[in-house]
């Protein structure tokens, strides 16, 4: 929970809720309490394309302070009113058309914005930022409260820490500090445990917010209240009726500008052991006794503590790889991974991985976790599909009907909603029996399009709530999950490579771990 909540709740707004009756008499939004945010790495990709958008439609929405203060810092040489041209033009070129920075809101918008030209090695940087977040208290009313964006490279994340406190930045006189960390937390184990080691030696858990943007996505935050705020579902979750549960994160994009880094990485680094981790967490955890960050945060971290990562000899048996060659997206020819730029012409690193794991405890005993994710994939598709076992006896349905089991679909992207599939049987007089649909979704239902993920975890750090934040026990323990496999597909080269055509359905042997994928 957070332990400085708004300061002052809107009411509905009059739209939403006069057109739909499920919005109805609910507060509109949160307000963060005042703060200057400063972002490391404010000239780089993800600051222009994700975090400065989320502040922006946060200003815009009325969801900022009026006591709020933004500061770039980062390499590129800008002065103030250069920085604030170029948070301009990216906002012109990332905001949706009704939302393009223009009069008075913009200009109060900009007159916050600060820039430090920073060598992240020096400490006399880091004393100007320091001087710098004392004049937007004086100017902004600030309050003293302090939250350190980290989105460079991680190579750079333990020089910030250490000349953070170098500084006195560690905490705050009169406020608080919190600092939010971007993925990839390391880039193995080891790694991993080194940079908290960094992080630990200067800020206390409770001020450090671990950033996976999919527990920002909304329907990802409505796997608990499915699970946990009905009671159809729970007494099904479990050995006895499950007979797997299939959690993907498909994408139809390449690796576009970012081969250089994510040729180092692969998508078991980039996207499994963080973002579909997280989803299993979510979705296999024991009901926490609260909604405090620690409560659920504790049964996420018991759940990941139940799956045993497999041996080295095992890895071939449980797991699945596989890298894009050239193919079709959306009827245009595309590229495949080795010829993409900064990409090694015999690369070995995956695009696509896909995994067995089980939850070794008493409701999960036996039941398969099927997790996958891979680039150039025909769409975008995330999801988790819980499927029930077949029905105990057939007596009912034509012989040539085949009876499909149970699936229930928690929507994540592009689609965002809750899908049910059972089986009926079709008008008339035979007894044929059909799988149909039974679908909520969000937009339809509750009338308003979700917030980006970014924002509301912005929101959350201002707010001081860690619920939707991973706590260290828990990325560690995902690490020991993946690192048999990363070590023993490092260690080997994949001479099928490249394996899959840009456009399919990923490799053949993806299949072979199990032939019941759905279809991307
Ligand atoms: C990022 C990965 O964490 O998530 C990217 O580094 C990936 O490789 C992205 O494309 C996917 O996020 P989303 O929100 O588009 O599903």
């Amino acid at each position: 929970m957070p332990d400085d909540t708004a300061t002052a709740q809107a009411p509905a707004s009059g739209d939403g809720a006069a057109a739909n009756p499920l919005r109805a008499g609910l507060p509109e939004d949160r307000i963060t309490t005042p703060c200057s945010i400063v972002f490391f790495g404010a000239s780089g990709d993800l600051f222009k394309r994700m975090l400065l958008p989320a502040i922006y439609s946060m200003h815009l929405g009325g969801r900022l302070p009026a006591d709020f203060a933004l500061v770039g810092f980062a390499r590129t040489a800008y002065s103030d009113d250069q920085f604030r041209d170029y948070c301009r033009k990216q906002l012109e070129q990332f905001m949706p058309d009704d939302s393009k920075p223009q009069g008075p809101v913009w200009d109060d918008f900009a007159r916050r914005i600060s820039y430090i030209t920073a060598d992240f090695n020096d400490t006399r940087h880091f004393v100007a930022l320091k001087d710098r977040l004392e004049q937007n208290d004086r100017d902004f009313g600030t309050g003293g409260n302090h939250l350190f964006y980290l989105s460079t490279p991680p190579s750079v994340f333990p020089e910030i820490i250490k000349h953070l406190k170098n500084a006195g930045l560690e905490k705050s006189e009169q406020g608080w500090t919190r600092i939010v960390v971007e993925k990839p937390f390391g880039t193995d184990l080891a790694s991993a445990r080194k940079l908290q080691q960094a992080i630990e030696a200067v800020f206390p858990e409770n001020e450090i917010y671990r950033i996976d943007h999919y527990l920002g996505k909304e329907p990802v935050q409505d796997i608990i209240a499915l699970r946990f705020a009905n009671t159809i579902f729970e007494p099904i979750w479990n050995r006895n009726y499950v007979q797997n549960v299939q959690i993907t994160s498909a994408e139809s994009l390449g690796v576009e500008e970012r081969g250089g880094y994510y040729d180092h990485a692969g998508a078991l680094r980039d996207m499994i052991q963080n973002h579909v981790i997280n989803l299993l967490a979510l979705v296999a955890m024991e009901a926490p006794i609260s909604s405090d960050a620690d409560d659920i945060r504790g049964e996420k971290y018991k759940v990941l503590s139940a799956i045993q990562p497999p041996t080295h000899a095992d890895v071939f048996s449980m797991s699945a790889r596989g890298q894009y060659g050239p193919g079709m997206i959306d009827g245009r020819p595309v590229k495949g991974y080795r010829q993409e730029q900064d990409v090694a012409p015999d690369s070995n690193t995956e695009t696509f991985a896909a995994l067995r794991l089980y939850v070794e405890n008493w409701r999960w005993a036996g039941v398969p976790f099927f997790l996958r994710s891979g680039k150039r994939l025909p769409r975008k598709l995330a999801e988790i599909a819980v499927t029930f076992k077949p029905i105990p006896h057939r007596f009912y349905g034509e012989s040539t009907d085949q009876i499909e089991p149970n699936v229930l679909v928690i929507k994540i992207e592009p689609d965002e909603g809750i899908s049910m599939r059972f089986e009926a049987k079709v008008p008339g007089p035979a007894e044929h029996i059909r799988s149909v649909f039974m679908d909520f979704s969000y937009g339809s239902g509750f009338g308003v399009v979700s917030p980006p993920a970014y924002e509301r975890l912005i929101g959350d750090a201002m707010l001081g709530d860690q619920t939707l934040f991973t706590r260290w026990d828990a990325v560690e323990r995902a690490w020991e999950i993946v690192t048999p496999i990363l070590e023993v597909w490092q260690n080997t080269k994949d001479f099928s490579f490249p394996n899959y055509a840009a456009g399919s359905q990923g490799p053949d042997g993806a299949k072979k771990l199990f032939p019941d994928w759905r279809h991307v």
